[in-house]
């Protein structure tokens, strides 16, 4: 899979990618992140990506032609299959979006700043609006890396244990159970009987319940979807 960032905070994007599973999947070639700095395809030489909104108010918003000459010029490259804008008012980013996106070949991020991007890219240019929760960030690069992690860890072939992601909280619409490691008995608290008894078919059933309890406990929304 290959995604292209487009932003005007770069800096912002040369971590979260540099570690851990991403990294692994960057070099197995699994995965391919380039982060475009927008100010090159900038009106002026001032570096202008950004104006007032007409009809007034606080807060500039980015202007059309850096971002349209952008997605332009990166599109001559590859075909995207989506083109993706990070914004607060976008679709609600959860587990089953991101195993659809892990299928795709190419995508392209655009991370919004300020009042965000003119209405008339998003009509002509962007095929999926996402947010990553209720509540406003100063800007699209963190939403941004968040999903590249989320999509990332689960394309084929990136972690290690193939089925592990499977079992990650929200797969089946259900939290993950609760995990442990040594030593068995912490502080006189002590590891479930059950986890111990070497026994593969109630280990599962234990899971089962636990998850079904918890996430009746904490999230029962999601088990009316
Ligand atoms: N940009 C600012 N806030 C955001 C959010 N919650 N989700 C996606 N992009 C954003």
């Amino acid at each position: 899979m290959k995604i292209d960032i487009l932003t005007v905070l770069p800096e912002l994007l040369e971590s979260p990618f540099a570690h851990s599973i991403l990294k692994r999947a960057k070099e197995k070639k699994l995965l391919e992140v380039n982060v475009h700095n927008l100010r090159q395809w900038a009106v002026n030489e001032h570096g202008q990506i950004d104006d007032y909104q007409y009809g007034g108010g606080a807060g500039m918003v980015m202007m059309c032609e850096p971002l349209a000459k952008a997605i332009e010029v990166l599109s001559k490259e590859k075909k995207f299959d989506e083109i993706i804008y990070m914004t607060p008012d976008g679709e609600l980013f959860n587990q089953k979006m991101a195993n659809q996106l892990s299928l795709k070949e190419n995508m392209l991020i655009i991370c919004g700043h300020y009042k965000g991007i003119d209405e008339r890219i998003r009509q002509q240019f962007v095929t999926k609006e996402i947010s990553i929760g209720d509540y406003v960030l100063s800007g699209g690069e963190l939403p941004a890396a968040i999903l590249v992690d989320a999509i990332g860890r689960i394309i084929p072939g990136v972690l290690n244990d193939e089925t592990s992601a499977l079992f990650d909280s929200f797969q089946d619409n259900l939290l993950a159970p609760p995990v442990y490691t040594r030593p068995a008995d912490f502080r006189e608290m002590k590891v479930p009987d059950v986890l111990l008894s070497g026994d593969p078919k109630k280990v599962d059933e234990w899971r089962n319940e636990q998850s079904l309890q918890r996430t009746k406990e904490r999230r029962p929304d999601l088990l009316n979807d």
